[in-house]
């Protein structure tokens, strides 16, 4: 392996992720498995994540399964293939363990749009209400939250509160949008957005439509009330999942981003999976920060075991109590 060993110090003081480079001879999958076993590490990693991290995975999950994952493994090192605000729950529920993110740079727009300083000044003016906020948020945003959700078990998480409890729901306003329809419960949004999923293009995916008229639209819930309106199945990645595997259609246009598509493929190998198109001039919507993370930086991680989550143990305290009613909730309903 060529490497720069005082310049790779450098660089992970400077920018806190590994920036080296890796022998192209050497076999990533092997020198993974080899890291798993010497460090009693486990990697977990979201749909989103390109193939190859998907395949390496010991666990590929939503959000829920994650973060469930993450509050009962009992291995030493966690290695998680996702986004900043999933390695950050996890550390939030496994603060003895080691938590990494291959590239410490692989953040959310959907979580950045919610400041914790503006969010609480926003909370403020709601004194009566009760704050549900997606898992898609930092820690500092879950610390001012009564409740966590996600897209899995949102529904249930809401109709857990008593019908005259007023809600605040933060950060995504579409995903709120769909949950005020469906469970009719009249919720202040917060007004955030997922960068992915709001540029679907609901144009390109008519047409889609028109030419392959047995394809099934299926839908994540953070995509525009537009989009959401023409879709057949709306759900979590897991929901959208499982609903290819039950459905007993051919084809499917799929709203969300790619990195599904792999897990759809390999479970229904005889049915044909659309990527749906964005509105600018690319065929299909990656997110721009799950694919930041790449074989080689979850193999540097792991090796250097860095970068590693931290976090003051104030924020981790207050920002685990609504995680852990979430997951209350949620294995009562057999979530
Ligand atoms: P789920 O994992 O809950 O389906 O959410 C998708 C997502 O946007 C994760 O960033
Ligand atoms: Fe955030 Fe959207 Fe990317 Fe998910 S897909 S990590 S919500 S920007």
């Amino acid at each position: 392996m060529i490497m720069e060993i005082a310049e790779a110090k450098k660089n992970l003081q400077h920018n806190g992720f590994l920036d080296i480079s890796v022998d192209p001879s050497l076999d990533l999958f092997e020198a993974i498995e080899n890291l798993k076993k010497k460090k009693n590490a486990i990697v977990l990693a979201h749909y989103y994540q390109e193939p190859d991290i998907q395949d390496i995975a010991d666990y590929i999950g939503d959000s829920l399964g994650l973060s469930q994952q993450a509050a009962k493994t009992d291995a030493d090192i966690i290695v998680f293939a996702g986004v900043h605000f999933m390695a950050e729950t996890a550390k939030i529920l496994s603060p003895q363990k080691k938590v990494l993110l291959p590239d410490l740079k692989a953040g959310c727009s959907l979580a950045d749009s919610a400041p914790p300083e503006l969010f609480k000044k926003f909370r403020d003016r709601y004194p009566d209400h009760i704050v549900i906020s997606y898992i898609n948020c930092s820690a500092g945003i879950k610390a001012l939250s009564d409740i966590i959700c996600t897209s899995s078990n949102a529904e249930e998480i809401i109709k857990s509160v008593p019908h005259n409890q007023p809600i605040i729901f933060a950060p995504d306003r579409n995903l709120g949008a769909y949950l005020i329809k469906k469970t009719g419960r009249d919720m202040v949004l917060w007004n955030g957005a997922c960068m992915v999923h709001e540029i679907f293009s609901l144009e390109k995916i008519t047409k889609l439509k028109i030419r392959h008229p047995k394809a099934k639209v299926i839908a994540h819930p953070e995509c525009e009330p537009a989009v959401l309106a023409i879709a057949d199945y709306i759900g979590s990645t897991t929901g959208l999942l499982k609903f290819s595997q039950r459905d007993d259609a051919q084809e499917y246009i799929v709203v969300t981003e790619t990195g599904i598509l792999h897990q759809m493929q390999k479970e229904n190998p005889g049915k044909t999976f659309i990527p749906a198109p964005p509105n600018n001039a690319c065929a299909c919507n990656d997110c721009p920060h799950m694919k930041l993370n790449t074989l080689e930086k979850l193999y540097l991680c792991m090796e250097y075991e860095q970068p590693e989550i931290t976090m003051e143990e104030s924020l981790r305290i207050a920002a685990k109590k609504p995680i852990e009613r979430m997951l209350e909730i949620s294995a009562a309903a057999g979530l």
